[in-house]
C-alpha cells in the first residue's frame, strides 16, 4: 500500500483525537482510503506534557514550521489553533513547499483563507478544512460538493458548541452560565481562549468561510456584526421559555435581492417547535437555501476530540483518495469580493 507520513501539528483534544481515530480504525481507514498513513512527525509546546496518547515513538520537532519538510511528510495536520503565529507560518511554508495542507483552524481560515488557497494553487498543494466548521458535520463537502448544482441565497444556524452547550445546560438543568462554561471546558469543546465561544467569535469565522463556500467571496469579517451570548442570564432563557421560545446562538448569511452580502452573529429567539430550537448540547445545525435542492438541514456534534478528529481524518482520506480540488467552490482567482448590505439596510431578516 502506498504511504502518507502525516505531520501533526498540535497535540490537544484534536491532535490526540486523531491519533486516537488512526489507531483504533487504521485499518479500516487503509482499506477506504488504499494508503497508510504513519506520521512522519509531530510538534506542540510543551514536549514532556502528558498526553492521553504516547507520542514516544514519533519524531519530534521543536518548531512547527521544521514540519515543512517533504522529506520527513507529505501532508501537513495543523492543529495548534490561531489565526495567526505559528500556525499561519507553517501553513504559508508547508503549501509554499507543495506539502498538502489539512487544518481544523476556522480563525486563520476566515482571516487568511483566500490567501492560504492563491497559495496552494500556485504550487499544486491541496488545502482542505472540513473540521473547521461544524466539528463532525461534513458541511464543507456539503456546501462544496453536495449543493454544487444550486444558488445557495441563505444559510443559517448553530455553529459553536461550547456555545449551545451553556445555552442548553442553562435551560435544562439550571446550571450557571460560569459553571456550564467551565464543564464546556473540561470536555474540550472551548477555544483556547473562550470568549471566541461566548462572545461569537468563533461563530462568525465560521459563517464567514461558509459564506465563502456557498457564495464564491474570499472569507471576510469586514462589516460583519458580532454579538455573542455573555449577557444572556436564567431570567431571558425563562422568559423565552414562557413564551414557547428557546434562545440560540446563531450565525447568519444571506444575499439579498439587490446582491449584497448580510453576514451576522447574535442570540435569536427560535420557535421551540422548530428542528433548530431542539439542538442541544454540543451539537450544531445548519441550514443552506438552494434553488433546486430547497431547504437542506445538516445535524451532528460541532465540537470535541470524536467529531473533530472523524472531520480531520475525512480530509485526509479524500486526499489519499486524489480528491484534490480547489480549496473553495471556485478556484481562488474567481473568489470576488460582494457588496456588503449596510447597518441601515439590516432588517433582521433570515
Ligand atoms: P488545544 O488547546 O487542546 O491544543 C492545541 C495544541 O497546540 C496543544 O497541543 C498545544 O501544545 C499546541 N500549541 C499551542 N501553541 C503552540 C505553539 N506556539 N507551538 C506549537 N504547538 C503549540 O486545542 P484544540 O485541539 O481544541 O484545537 C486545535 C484546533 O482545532 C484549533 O484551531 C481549534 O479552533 C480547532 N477546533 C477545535 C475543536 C474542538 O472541539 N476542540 C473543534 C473544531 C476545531 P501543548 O499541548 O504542549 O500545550
Ligand atoms: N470551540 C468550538 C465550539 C470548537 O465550541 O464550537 C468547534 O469548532
Amino acid at each position: 500500500k502506498k504511504q502518507i507520513k502525516l505531520g501533526i501539528a498540535g497535540l490537544g483534544t484534536v491532535g490526540c483525537g486523531l491519533l486516537a481515530v488512526l489507531e483504533k480504525n487504521g485499518d479500516l481507514i487503509a482499506n477506504r482510503s488504499g494508503c497508510e498513513f504513519t506520521i512522519g512527525a509531530v510538534t506542540a509546546r510543551d514536549r514532556q506534557r502528558k498526553r492521553e496518547v504516547d507520542i514516544s515513538a514519533y519524531h519530534w520537532c521543536d518548531n512547527p514550521v521544521d514540519m515543512a519538510d517533504p522529506d520527513k511528510v507529505d501532508v501537513v495536520v495543523e492543529l495548534i489553533g490561531g489565526s495567526d503565529g505559528p500556525a499561519l507560518a507553517l501553513a504559508r511554508a508547508a503549501l509554499g513547499k507543495g506539502l498538502s495542507f489539512v487544518t481544523a483552524n476556522k480563525a486563520m481560515i476566515a482571516h487568511h483563507g483566500a490567501e492560504l488557497a492563491s497559495l496552494a494553487e500556485r504550487t499544486g498543494a491541496s488545502l482542505r478544512f472540513e473540521a473547521a466548521v461544524a466539528g463532525g458535520i461534513p458541511i464543507v463537502k456539503t456546501i462544496k460538493e453536495g449543493l454544487a448544482a444550486n444558488r445557495i441565497d441563505r444559510m443559517h444556524g448553530i455553529l459553536n458548541g461550547t456555545g449551545n452547550y451553556i445555552l442548553t445546560m442553562m435551560e435544562e438543568t439550571g446550571e450557571s452560565f460560569e459553571n456550564a462554561l467551565a464543564k464546556a471546558q473540561a470536555l474540550g469543546y472551548a477555544e483556547a481562549d473562550p470568549s471566541f465561544d461566548i462572545d461569537g467569535v468563533d461563530t462568525a469565522h465560521k459563517i464567514a468561510i461558509l459564506t465563502s463556500l456557498a457564495f464564491g467571496t474570499p472569507p471576510t469579517m469586514n462589516d460583519l456584526p458580532i454579538e455573542g451570548i455573555r449577557n444572556i442570564s436564567d431570567i431571558d432563557i425563562a422568559y423565552a421559555k414562557d413564551l414557547g421560545f428557546r434562545i440560540k446562538l446563531l450565525g447568519i448569511s444571506r444575499l439579498t435581492k439587490e446582491g449584497k452580502l448580510d453576514q451576522r452573529v447574535h442570540a435569536s429567539m427560535v420557535e421551540a417547535s422548530e428542528a433548530l430550537a431542539k439542538v442541544s448540547g454540543a451539537s450544531n445545525a445548519i441550514e443552506a437555501h438552494g434553488d433546486f435542492v430547497g431547504p437542506c438541514m445538516i445535524e451532528g456534534l460541532g465540537a470535541g476530540a470524536g467529531p473533530t478528529a472523524s472531520a480531520v481524518m475525512a480530509d485526509l482520506i479524500e486526499l489519499a483518495r486524489g480528491n484534490t480540488g480547489s480549496t473553495f467552490s471556485l478556484p481562488a482567482s474567481k473568489l470576488a469580493p460582494l457588496p456588503l448590505l449596510e447597518s441601515g439596510e439590516r432588517t433582521g431578516e433570515f
